[in-house]
Parts: C-alpha cells; sequence; structure tokens
C-alpha cells in the first residue's frame, strides 16, 4: 500500500508549485504561541515542507521525513530559497517501516500534519518527545465521514479516542475532531510532563 501511496503522492507533488497551500497547517498557526522557537522539532508525513520551512523559521532545526522523494526536494527547495537549507533536514522515509533509525532521541516539538499515523506509530513519535515537548496532530476525522459513503480510506481517518490514545502519557492541551472549514479535520495538541 505504502508504494502506491509513493506514487500517488509522487504525482499529487509534480507540479513547480506547492500544492499544499504556501503558509504552515491551520493548526499549527493555531498554537502558534505555545510551539517552541528553538530546540529540535520533527515533522512527519512532511510532504513539500510548509510546515517544516516555517518552523525553521522561527528558530527550531528540523527533521522532515516523508516517502515522497518530489515532496521532500521541494521542501528542501523551500527551505534553500529562505536560507534555511541548514536548518531543515530531509529524511526519505516510508512511515509503515517505523521512523529512521538515525534521528535524534528526543525533540521539542513533534508534529504529524494532515496524515494519521495509526495508534502504534503514533506512540512511537510521542515517546520521541523531550520532557516539556510539545505534539500536534492533525488527521482526517471519522467521525465527519460516519454513515456517508464515498469518503477517504477509514486507513485516513482517525477518531479522538485513537488520538487520545496515542496521546495517553501527555497533558491533552486540546483535542477537536469536527474542525476545519467543513468540520472534517480531527486535531489534538499535547505536551510531555517535564
Ligand atoms: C496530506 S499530505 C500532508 C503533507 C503535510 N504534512 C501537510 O500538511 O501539507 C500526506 C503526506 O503523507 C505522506 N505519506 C503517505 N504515506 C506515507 C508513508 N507510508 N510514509 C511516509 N510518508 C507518507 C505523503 O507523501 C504526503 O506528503
Amino acid at each position: 500500500m505504502s508504494e502506491a501511496d509513493r506514487k500517488k503522492w509522487e504525482g499529487r507533488y509534480s507540479p513547480d508549485a506547492l500544492v499544499m497551500g504556501a503558509g504552515p497547517p491551520a493548526t499549527l498557526l493555531a498554537w502558534e504561541d505555545s510551539l517552541p522557537r528553538s530546540g529540535r522539532a520533527l515533522d512527519v508525513a512532511a510532504g513539500e515542507g510548509q510546515a517544516a520551512v516555517w518552523l525553521a523559521e522561527r528558530g527550531l532545526e528540523v527533521d522532515a521525513v516523508d516517502i515522497s522523494p518530489r515532496g521532500l526536494g521541494k521542501a528542501r527547495g523551500l527551505a534553500e530559497a529562505r536560507g534555511l537549507g541548514a536548518r531543515v533536514r530531509t529524511w526519505e522515509r516510508d512511515l509503515d517501516d517505523g521512523l529512521p533509525a538515525a534521528l535524534a532521541p528526543a525533540y521539542d516539538l513533534v508534529t504529524c500534519l494532515h496524515f494519521w499515523p495509526g495508534v502504534e506509530l503514533g506512540r512511537a513519535l510521542v515517546a520521541r518527545l523531550a520532557p516539556g515537548g510539545l505534539f500536534v496532530l492533525a488527521a482526517l476525522s471519522a467521525a465527519a465521514w460516519e454513515g456517508r459513503s464515498g469518503g477517504p480510506s477509514p486507513r485516513f481517518l482517525t477518531t479522538a479516542a485513537d488520538a487520545r490514545a496515542v496521546a495517553a502519557h501527555l497533558t491533552i492541551l486540546g483535542c477537536d475532531e469536527a474542525a476545519g472549514a467543513a468540520g472534517r479535520e480531527l486535531w489534538l495538541v499535547a505536551r510531555r510532563p517535564e
């Protein structure tokens, strides 16, 4: 399935322009005041790097992981165009195989935006948080598609219960499963206790 996903995203990212929007995802902007401005960030399913580059602009050293070489190439291009090439490191990786072994042991911020990692990988992400580190998740909400046909594949959808299960050992600062303009986005923000 990951190979099909890689091909799909390689195709989607083929235009030179950013296809996922120019700025960082709305969940990050909404929590801007809580995000660290120094230290290390891990952005998984980083796509074209809008979030990673924005975080680097704010002072973080960012590791951006994605399955799509084209997306990551755009992320590097974006970082370099803003003079941030040294602060954004890209990792081509199929997350179905887990996180790259050579990542840093701990991060001040872990973001997973517009991608549901599943509970197991989600917990592995949370386990990378340094004490006091922040976790930001945004994914498609299963609640929005309940009882409706023609929606996304169920493996891309999640529930507040599963998102909370990922963050079970964290302090949950907020969670909404009917967010976004169409009420179809779930987000969760949580902090690892000091
Ligand atoms: C909806 S996009 C979100 C991109 C970015 N986080 C954003 O918010 O713009 C989903 C991303 O997940 C990546 N992806 C899908 N399956 C993956 C996998 N198995 N391993 C790593 N990345 C994957 C895709 O390449 C794509 O960049």
